[in-house]
């Protein structure tokens, strides 16, 4: 019996070669799927590609929705930041394929899914671990982690094969793109100690050719999420990527970092997300607003703790789930309007409000007629100190000792 394969394939040289090769090596009939997850391609050429190449059918699946309600909202109610840097952009994307990569395979009565991840990234185990869960009983196929090709060689099957080689071959750089962020790896960036080309850069421009004029943008949120963009309330696709366009346009979202990937490899990432980094800086200050301080402290650790699971492959862990339920709760009441100010390559927070905000300017205020009774600090601080008192107090005696 033919073997049916399932492929996620993105239109390039690696996936290409990859098609030709899975009919070949197992004589499968390959189904393609492809996924808009906002990566800005026009995905018609891809699927004729795919069809000329062999594959028996292609799914072209626009998924940017989808993504975003199920996977960069749980992101930002959760802060997610890698390492306290990366928007974990590209791992939000891969549980998405692999569940898409099951569906088509059910649909279609395949008996496998093939990748074109390699064997030193963290892709292979997000899109593995996923689909393992989701279906146990389907095979994941990753030819690239044993084929050991080297780009020439690949050049060469193509050629073999009639692929067409992509006019950009020669360019050094591997990328990664979705509505959450875009990924440069490769080339000269892998030495971190050299400042990247400018030519890497598509969605933001260089800080010093940022316009001299400073901008302001206005985010509101409802329960944790964006929902209105300088107070017009549009969907979150569109919210998303008039951000990425108008912090880009001023230098904003550039991340030059040493990551610890997962298979234990530091290496040096480069990022575009300009959108991301402003959404999570705004929404980490709304909650700052309206959660209290044991909240806001106990979640600094369990937002850490999700963006782990995510950035390691673990979307489909019940810990995820379970750490969700907290975060959800939470953000019942991160309702509100955070104002920042884009400037040359970096912005701020401005000013932020919220119908419920704890802060209180009766207290906070420095002027005589507050409604905060100063008298009682006093008894506050005798027993706040009490400990550091003691413990200091007996060091003198124990010095006195010499001990
Ligand atoms: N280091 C990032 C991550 O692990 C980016 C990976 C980019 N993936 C790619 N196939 N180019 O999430």
């Amino acid at each position: 019996m033919t073997r049916k394969i399932v492929l996620a394939y993105s239109g390039g040289l690696d996936t290409s070669v990859l098609l030709k090769w899975l009919q070949q090596k197992y004589d499968a009939e390959v189904v393609t799927v492809t996924l808009d997850v906002g990566q800005q391609e026009d995905l018609e050429p891809i699927g004729e590609k795919a069809e000329n190449l062999g594959a028996i059918k292609h799914y072209s699946i626009d998924a940017k929705e989808e993504f975003v309600k199920n996977y960069v909202f749980p992101a930002i109610k959760a802060n997610a930041l890698y390492e306290g840097k990366y928007p974990v952009s590209t791992a939000l994307s891969r549980p998405l394929i692999a569940e898409k990569l099951i569906e088509v395979a059910r649909k279609e009565d395949a008996d496998a899914i093939a990748h074109g991840c390699t064997g030193k990234g963290n892709d292979q185990v997000r899109i593995e671990v996923s689909a393992k869960a989701l279906a146990p009983e389907i095979e994941v196929i990753a030819p690239v982690r044993e084929w050991n090709m080297t780009r020439d060689a690949e050049i060469e099957f193509a050629k073999k094969n009639g692929i067409p080689i992509p006019v950009d071959v020669d360019k050094p750089y591997s990328v990664d793109q979705n509505l959450w962020g875009r990924s440069i790896e490769c080339g000269i960036l892998e030495h971190p100690d050299v400042e990247p080309p400018e030519e890497i850069y598509e969605w933001t421009v260089s800080p010093e050719k940022a316009p001299d004029k400073p901008e302001y943008v206005t985010i509101r949120f409802n329960n944790g999420v964006p929902t209105a963009l300088n107070g017009d309330e549009i969907d979150p696709v569109s919210l998303i990527e008039a951000l990425n366009d108008v912090a880009g346009k001023h230098g904003v979202g550039r991340i030059d970092h040493i990551e610890d990937r997962l298979v234990g490899i530091k290496s040096r990432e480069i990022y575009e997300c300009p959108a991301a980094l402003v959404i999570i800086e705004a929404h980490k200050d709304l909650e700052k607003l309206v959660l209290t301080r044991h909240e806001v402290s106990f979640k600094h650790q369990v937002d850490a703790l999700w963006s782990t699971l995510v950035y390691t492959g673990l979307w489909m862990d019940p810990l995820r789930g379970d750490l969700d339920a907290f975060i959800e709760m939470t953000q019942k009441r991160v309702c509100g309007e955070v104002k920042i100010k884009l400037y040359k390559g970096g912005f701020r927070i401005v000013g932020r409000s919220s119908p419920l905000s704890l802060y209180d300017l009766n207290l906070a205020t420095y002027n005589i007629e507050s409604k905060f009774d100063q008298a009682s600090s006093k008894g506050f601080i005798e027993l706040w100190g009490l400990p550091t008192r003691m413990a200091n107090a007996l060091k003198k005696t124990g010095e006195k000792r010499g001990v």
